[in-house]
């Protein structure tokens, strides 16, 4: 039997200054992580649920990022305004939010495979 039956990590790299690759959370403020365990809390999940702090998922020009396992579930361009639904669909249903997912073609490619569709409004691939 598996320690979890979704377990969250939550990229909250911060770097300091200009760096190319920026970075998940410029301010430091933990927030994604943050609300992400309070909605879970609200929600009074009845399954093994674990939500981790992470440091830099490679998945920078993406971010914020957060994978979720053991699906292999890579979200990206993730908003405080998605989590209510990440834990509603993804976390309890086992339901991907095709929108939020970083398609796999650019994962891994240090943003050299551009995905643009939330800077441009798009309803997703
Ligand atoms: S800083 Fe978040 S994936 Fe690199």
């Amino acid at each position: 039997m598996a320690a979890f039956d979704c377990h969250v990590f939550v990229c909250c790299n911060c770097r300091q200054g200009n760096h190319p690759r920026g970075c998940c959370d410029p301010q430091g403020t933990r927030a994604l992580l943050t609300a992400l365990k309070e909605e879970l809390a609200r929600r009074k999940a009845p399954r093994r649920v674990r939500i981790n702090l992470a440091g830099c998922l490679d998945q920078c020009e993406y971010g914020p990022a957060l994978v979720i396992y053991p699906q292999g579930i890579w979200y990206g361009r993730v908003q405080l305004s998605d989590v209510p639904r990440i834990v509603e669909h993804t976390i309890l249903e086992g339901r991907v939010l095709q929108e939020l997912v970083i398609p796999e073609e650019c994962l891994n490619t240090r943003g050299r495979v551009p995905w643009s569709f939330r800077c441009q409004g798009e309803n997703g691939p």
